[in-house]
């Protein structure tokens, strides 16, 4: 893994639009080059004005993949779940191919199989892009990150059995009680390109962890998170605080 590109951006509006810049490129630059893309969303509220400005770009909507990097074990039309946020914000308004929205189904009551539905999907859809058989990992073009106040990534949080799955994409993951689908680490780490959007003041903590030469990775999850491919922090100074990642700053 290359070194991670760290952007310093001054609040949460400028890194909103600094990942709506970047968002754009990386789907342009995939369809350019194999003619999709396979893009895996955040949840939680870092990124719903990046989606609603998503929403006003110009873009290949019919060569688009969508995917969710974790949801919450809610229905869609639940005011926690990931993919409604989406949804709403972004991708009912502009004319993606229904079949290439993949929701993390959570209406069956049992996570585990849910989870293990989502894995059929996700490699039915890579199989179809990529021909790829199910000992490969599939590699999706760009998976957007946030990081909570506790280091974790997706729904991989410290110290839970999902952070140690590495024979499957997708996994149950458990905040105390709640179960979560999320993406396991290797499927993260395949990624061409991954992008964590970091805002806010409570996450200064974290990062600081995370960015530690040293530290434990089962402690702050996103520390697994060194994919083969780039990986980008965009972070505004509120999460900096005073820490020193090795950033370049932007103006
Ligand atoms: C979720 C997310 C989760 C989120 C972080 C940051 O389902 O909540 O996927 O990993 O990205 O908790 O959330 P905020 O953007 O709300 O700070």
């Amino acid at each position: 893994m290359s070194a991670p590109l760290i952007e310093i951006v001054p609040d949460k509006p400028a890194l909103v639009q600094r990942a709506l810049t970047l968002v754009v490129e990386a789907i342009r630059s995939a369809v350019a080059d194999h003619d999709y893309c396979a893009l895996a969303l955040a949840g939680g509220s870092t990124p719903k004005p990046l989606y609603s400005g998503l929403a006003e770009q110009d873009l290949p909507w019919e060569k688009l993949y969508i995917f969710w990097g974790d949801e919450r074990y809610v229905p869609i039309d639940h005011p926690d779940s990931n993919a409604g946020m989406a949804k709403a914000a972004w991708l009912d308004r502009v004319p993606i191919p229904p079949d290439h929205i993949l929701v993390p189904p959570t209406l069956e009551g049992d996570p585990a199989a849910s989870a293990n539905q989502y894995n059929a999907m996700v490699r039915a859809v890579f199989g179809g892009l990529q021909g790829i058989s199910t000992a490969e990992v599939p590699q999706f073009d760009l998976i957007l990150l946030g990081m909570g106040d506790d280091g974790h990534t997706a729904s991989l949080f410290p110290h839970t059995a999902a952070l140690t799955v590495t024979d499957r994409l997708i996994t149950v993951g458990n905040r105390g009680r709640d179960p979560r689908i999320t993406f396991t680490a290797p499927l993260i780490n395949r990624s061409r390109q991954v992008l964590f959007l970091v805002a806010g003041a409570d996450k200064q903590t974290a990062l600081g962890h995370v960015f530690a030469p040293e530290g434990d990775d089962h402690a702050y999850p996103s520390r697994l998170i060194r994919p083969q491919g780039e990986l980008r922090w965009l972070i505004d100074r509120q999460a900096v605080g005073n820490l020193d990642l090795g950033q370049s700053s932007l103006p």
